[in-house]
């Protein structure tokens, strides 16, 4: 048995340091590393036994490749980000913020697989056997045969795992799950991840397929779900504005499909409802173009997504602030600075906000173009065109670069009824498109070209 020892573990990243520092060596963040003991596990078997089972040396073309075995959820937009469904013996992390809809849609996703004849379990940690089965009747699954375990002794929900073989198990959260073989508290980095690897070693040694929910918390109460990231097959987050009512599931790491896929939903008073067509729930609707709002036309995954950009440019203080909602704060000062440079639009005094309408987080470099036109709007008090979308990405020379898949981003914004697109001359149809027959393009190759065509169009 290992002797126990005292390491400072990162609740950012799970990096560890033998002695207590300000700042995370592996992750640069501060104030994240917390005291932990690294403790023997139980079975005295290396934690990442889970991941990979040890055989001998063999050829690559020699190991069978066999086919993945999915079953879709039966929630469309889930299965989208899964890559077609939940693959049987993989891992799959849920993380996001307490209230955003987690157990819901694993409610809807689990009632839906055990009604195609698999069968479920769902470990609620945090709700009472009688508070899930409210929650089912007010999501319309009457009559669920999904079989339900309130249980948070890591020790207890491994022995029902084995015992009952499910083909598919929901722990609702990791973090409510303890071990009694170590002695940290509940909830902290140890526990979450010594129970995180062992319910992966079960996953991996039966068929089951083990879905891991995981609170993000912003102070760090709580280990959050990244310390796992490593371990898992598949990261899903939850995205969105708790107030309206989308919300959108990213997959950021995904060893069975695409990644940066995104799923749609709208929450409902009867639960998660997919949206198959999202294109324009980001746009907030104003009567008449308003200073300081520009269209952007993101591309998420396979689809083109248009999301309001608004920025407000006011009078600052002695030290101005620069504040993004939704998008990168780096990124926004470098942005300023290159449009003081290149395009002499200043606003060294002035307090810059910038925010993606409805909660979605955007960070691909071709929002860089409608963040730039949102500012100089706000400055100039004047709107933008009605009908206006933008994309592109504006490097630190001034140069507006092209953004893939531009042709698609352009006919998603003539389908909805845009009419005029300012894009990187890359990005400019080579070839008259009939699908964009209502959209008047212009096409630049420098952020001081962009300033000055949108005050053209004033
Ligand atoms: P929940 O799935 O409990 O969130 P999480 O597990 O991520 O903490 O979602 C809770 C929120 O969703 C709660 O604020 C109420 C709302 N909600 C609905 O609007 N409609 C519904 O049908 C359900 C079940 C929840
Ligand atoms: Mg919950």
């Amino acid at each position: 048995m290992a002797k126990d020892k005292t390491l400072y573990c990162c609740h950012a990243c799970g990096g560890t340091s033998p002695k207590w520092l300000g700042k995370c060596p592996h992750c640069g963040a501060w104030n994240t590393l917390v005291e932990t003991r690294a403790e023997p596990i139980a079975s005295g078997k290396n934690r990442f036994d889970a991941l990979a089972g040890s055989t001998g040396v063999v050829a690559l073309a020699d190991i069978e490749a066999s086919q993945l075995q999915r079953s879709p959820t039966g929630v469309d937009e889930l299965d989208r980000v899964l890559g077609g469904g939940i693959v049987a013996g993989g891992v799959v992390l849920i993380g996001g913020d307490p209230g955003i809809g987690k157990s819901t849609l694993l409610l809807q996703a689990l009632d839906a697989l055990q009604r195609a004849g698999l069968k479920t379990l769902y470990v609620s940690g945090e709700e009472s056997g009688a508070q899930v089965a409210l929650r089912a009747r007010r999501l319309g699954l009457d009559g669920s045969q999904v079989n339900v375990l309130a249980e948070i002794q890591l020790e207890k929900i491994l022995a029902t795992l084995s015992a009952m073989q499910p083909d598919i198990a929901v722990i609702d959260s990791i973090q409510t799950v303890y071990s009694e073989q170590l002695s940290s508290a509940p909830g902290s980095v140890a526990q979450v991840r010594e129970c995180a690897a062992h319910l992966t070693r079960a996953a991996k040694s039966g068929a089951t397929s083990v879905v891991l929910v995981g609170h993000v918390t912003k102070e760090g109460a709580l280990a959050g779900p990244r310390v796992l990231e490593h371990m898992v097959d598949t990261v899903l987050y939850f995205e969105g504005d708790t107030h309206s009512s989308f919300r959108l599931v990213r997959a950021i790491k995904n060893r069975f499909g695409a990644v940066n896929e995104i799923g749609v939903f709208a929450m409902t008073e009867r639960g998660l409802k997919g949206v198959s067509n999202p294109s324009a729930i980001f746009l907030s609707q104003h009567a008449a173009p308003v200073p300081g709002s520009c269209v952007l036309v993101t591309q998420e995954g396979t689809r083109p997504l248009l999301v309001e950009i608004q920025a407000l440019v006011d009078n600052g203080g002695p030290s101005p602030r620069r504040l993004s909602v939704g998008l990168e704060r780096d990124r926004l000062a470098m942005l300023l600075a290159v449009l003081h440079r290149h395009a002499g639009v200043a606003c060294m005094d002035q307090d810059v906000f910038v925010n993606a309408v409805g909660g979605v987080r955007v960070s691909e470099p071709a929002a860089d173009l409608a963040v730039l036109l949102a500012i100089g709007s706000s400055l100039r008090g004047r709107a933008l065109p009605k009908g206006f979308v933008t994309f592109g990405e504006v490097g630190l020379a001034g140069e507006v670069r092209p953004a893939p898949r531009g042709q698609e981003r352009l006919r998603e914004a003539a389908k909805l009824g845009f009419s005029v697109a300012l894009v990187p001359k890359a990005n400019a149809p080579k070839k008259p498109d009939p699908a964009l027959a209502g959209l008047q393009i212009h096409a630049v190759e420098r952020i001081e070209d962009a300033m000055a065509l949108v005050r053209s169009l004033d």
